[in-house]
């Protein structure tokens, strides 16, 4: 029987997530983001899930500021999210969401935001609705946040330098 289990992603890990990252998406974009977002020290929190000890699932939230009123608000992106195709529809994605939600609500943050499908990210609390107000150059249906306390409703939206050249979810 196959296990899946979730845990804080480690310098051993970085060659199984530039894979799933690259099955997920086909492309190498995502990989190439994430190593960045590392590099830059920018990650906040980034979970692996394994089965019977292989990496099959990446999730990443990197430091984003709401800056409003000369004041910058600490919030965090989801960004990006990929699952090895062959685990596609079994729950792994949702699972690493939820276990990242807990740890950082536990951290402390109030505030996450995500470019991505809102059919998707609606199950897990994120609404067009709540980001709407924000000012970002990715403005649009697809940019949904979810807060857990005080957060900022408005404001600008500032990414890690990573993502000036490109933006995945
Ligand atoms: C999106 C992704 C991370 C979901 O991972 P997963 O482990 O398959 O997800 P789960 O098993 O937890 O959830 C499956 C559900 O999500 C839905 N789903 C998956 N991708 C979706 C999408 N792009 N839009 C809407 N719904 C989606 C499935 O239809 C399924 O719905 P159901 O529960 O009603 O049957 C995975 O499909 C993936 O890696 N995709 C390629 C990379 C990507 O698109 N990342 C996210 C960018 S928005």
């Amino acid at each position: 029987m196959s296990m899946m289990s979730i845990r804080t992603a480690t310098p051993k890990d970085r060659e199984a997530i530039r894979l799933v990252e690259e099955h997920a998406f086909g492309q190498q974009t995502e990989a190439g983001l994430v190593d960045a977002l590392v590099d830059s020290g920018d990650t906040v929190l980034e979970l692996v899930a394994e089965e019977d000890g292989h990496v099959v699932g990446h999730i990443l939230f990197s430091r984003l500021y709401v800056e409003k009123g000369g004041v910058r608000h600490p919030a965090v992106a989801l960004a990006p999210l990929a699952v090895e195709p062959s685990f596609h529809g079994t729950g792994i994605g949702g699972a690493l969401v939820r276990e990242a939600h807990l740890r950082l609500k536990q951290s402390g943050e109030t505030l996450a935001i995500v470019l991505g499908e809102p059919a998707y990210y609606g199950r897990f609390g994120y609404a067009h609705g709540r980001a709407a107000q924000f000012d970002s150059d990715y403005q649009c249906e697809a940019l949904q946040a979810l807060a857990w306390g005080e957060a900022p409703e408005s404001g600008k939206l500032v990414y890690a330098p990573a993502f000036s050249a490109d933006l995945a979810a």
